[in-house]
């Protein structure tokens, strides 16, 4: 099964791809979580996606393509994915399509997280990332067991870079240029189900559940 996560930022994508990946068995693919990776590790990527990153401006296609595409030949990848921040610009969906179509294959679902951008920005101040494994938190909604360290590897939990308001601001900005023409490109295809974000994590989870297992 191939699943894409669309949204805005902070609309949810990477927490209920996390769920998706562990129900049906697939690996998250998180294309932010690799750029902040190579960040952490100080590589040429990562020097250069930082740019990008630190504005709220999407990396360039030239350097995200590549990328991608190596990480669908992982052996992990056979029996499909979730992909959460991948396609984010016409040209990434169009490139996606032509890889899968290469192998007879095409994108089973794209789910819309809907939420808008009034809720996203109090979302995003309050939301605590662990850099060393892209477990996500919220201080409100989504609290880590002891304040400030990650549940899963006992890492320091940090505020992004990135989620700071006035950053945020041009992500959503971004987003509403690049990224949402997307939803046209994936309703046309008829593989498009929105679901609504502002619900509890849960209950979202359901909403989706519904349209995978439909
Ligand atoms: P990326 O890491 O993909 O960020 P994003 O798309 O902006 O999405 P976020 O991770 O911010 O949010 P999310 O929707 O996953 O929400 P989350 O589940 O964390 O990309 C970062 C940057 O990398 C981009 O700006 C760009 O520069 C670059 N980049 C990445 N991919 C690229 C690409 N393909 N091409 C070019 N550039 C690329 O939830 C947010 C918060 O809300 C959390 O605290 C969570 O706990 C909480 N929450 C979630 N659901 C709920 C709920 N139902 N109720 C209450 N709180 C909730």
């Amino acid at each position: 099964m191939k699943v894409i996560m669309l949204g805005a930022p902070g609309a949810g994508k990477g927490t209920q791809a996390k769920k998706i990946a562990e129900k049906y068995g697939i690996p998250h693919i998180s294309t932010g979580d690799i750029f902040r990776a190579n960040i952490k590790n100080n590589t040429e990527l990562g020097k250069k996606a930082k740019m990008y990153m630190d504005k709220g401006e999407l990396v360039p296609d030239s350097l995200t393509l590549d990328l991608i595409m190596d990480r669908f030949k992982e052996a992990d990848c056979a029996d499909g994915y979730v992909l959460d921040g991948f396609p984010r610009t016409i040209p990434q969906a169009e490139a996606l399509d032509r890889a899968l179509a290469e192998n007879g294959e095409a994108v089973d679902h794209a789910i819309n997280v809907e939420v808008a951008d009034e809720n996203i920005i109090n979302r995003m101040s309050g939301r605590r990332a662990c850099l060393s494994c892209g477990a996500t938190y919220h201080i409100k909604y989504n609290p880590s067991r002891q304040e400030g360290i990650c549940d899963t590897c006992g890492e320091k939990l940090i505020l992004r870079d990135d989620d700071k308001p006035e950053t945020v601001q041009n992500r959503l900005s971004v987003y509403h240029q690049q990224t949402q023409p997307l939803i046209d490109y994936y309703s046309k295809k008829g593989v498009l189900a929105e679901v609504d974000g502002t619900k509890d994590m849960e209950e979202v989870f359901r909403d989706i559940i519904a349209v995978l297992d439909k």
